[in-house]
């Protein structure tokens, strides 16, 4: 099978390619190179914009996946203009020409921000998406736009997925749990903005899990999937951060406990993933703790911008 991933060079695709190398997949990426290439060399790249790709530029793939965009809050509040048109446009625009070309999949790329702040209820894939912030909102008319174009010979799976932490050959220090760590080892001190904020965590591990369920499930399914490892309030993620830094580091930490409004609150049921995907996650924050102690040499320069997707942005934005 032939895959293209676009923003494949990005956190999450550097965790999933070497995985779908291994499955014996042949795997192109096309991006902008944004935070640098730590892709293997078996990997075909194209170093383009999406919206430069023609309809010939995608035949001759079985799948391609989004994994592109701007990828959190902070570059899309930076940059509204730039966020709805990377995020709303460039995945129907790929989509549209993909389906064009004969391709058979493809797999999106959302996030659980759509879901807004929500009260104490555990959301499914039916529950309202009503965020108001330009992220969340963009999210959800990329996942939107890409449904639309779902048919019999064409699947369509949108997931939504929730905070992703972990280490990356191509790594990210802007993701709650990776940024906890962080400012345990720097500082000495982890501050937890809200401790009563709920959040999907999702290991970057079971993120390429879910990717490889989708890829390999039936062609007939298509649809939304929350995917997440489990749901934390952000309280309990810096005490496991907390105590994780002790048991493997010996060291003491303080913790900051502020109570700063947040515009996020959302916990998600990812049954439907399990019962239609055979999504089953294998990772939990301690385990994410783990990781990041295990390859904590591979990113001790802690001020290196690159782990920061928006001081990069800063620097290239159009804005
Ligand atoms: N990381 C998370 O916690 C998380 C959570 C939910 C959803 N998501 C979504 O998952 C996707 C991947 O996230 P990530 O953390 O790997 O992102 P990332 O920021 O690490 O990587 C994004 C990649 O896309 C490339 N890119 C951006 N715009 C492009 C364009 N127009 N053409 C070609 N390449 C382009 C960048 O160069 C970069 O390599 C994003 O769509 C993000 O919104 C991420």
């Amino acid at each position: 099978m032939k895959i293209l991933v676009a923003g494949g060079a990005g956190y999450i695709g550097s965790v999933l390619i070497p995985k779908l190398l291994e499955r014996g997949y042949e795997v192109d990426v096309i991006d902008l190179f944004w935070f640098g290439n730590n892709l293997p060399g078996k990997v075909g790249i194209i170093n383009k914009d999406i919206f430069h790709l023609e309809e010939n530029d995608v035949k001759g793939y079985d799948q391609v996946i989004f994994l592109a965009g701007l990828s959190n809050d902070p570059m899309a509040e930076y940059s509204p203009a730039e966020n709805f048109v990377s995020n709303g446009s460039a995945p129907p625009y790929l989509a549209y020409i993909a389906k064009k070309a004969g391709v058979r999949r493809f797999i999106y790329a959302g996030s659980c921000s759509v879901y807004g702040y929500t009260v104490n209820e555990l959301y499914d894939e039916t529950c309202p998406a009503v965020s108001s912030y330009p992220y969340g909102i963009s999210k959800l008319q990329g996942e939107t736009a890409v449904l639309q174009m779902m048919d019999k010979n064409f699947s369509v799976i949108a997931f939504r997925q929730g905070t992703v932490s972990g280490y990356s050959p191509r790594m990210r220090l802007d993701l709650v749990v990776n940024t906890m760590f962080k400012f345990a080892l720097t500082d000495g001190a982890i501050t937890v903005n809200n401790p009563a904020i709920w959040r999907p965590v999702l290991a970057i591990q079971d993120a390429a899990t879910a990717y490889i369920r989708a890829i390999e499930s039936n062609e007939e399914i298509s649809g939304i999937f929350n995917i997440a490892s489990g749901n934390y309030t952000v309280g309990e993620i810096g005490d496991l951060v907390h105590s994780g830094v002790k048991k493997y580091l010996d060291k003491d930490v303080k913790l900051n406990i502020k109570h700063i409004q947040d515009y996020r609150n959302y916990k998600v049921s990812i049954e439907k993933a399990k019962k239609v995907l055979s999504f089953h996650p294998k990772h939990d924050v301690e385990t994410i703790i783990e990781d990041l102690v295990e390859n904590r040499e591979k990113f001790q320069d802690f001020n290196n911008p690159v782990y920061y997707n928006i001081q990069v942005f800063k620097k290239i934005s159009k804005k």
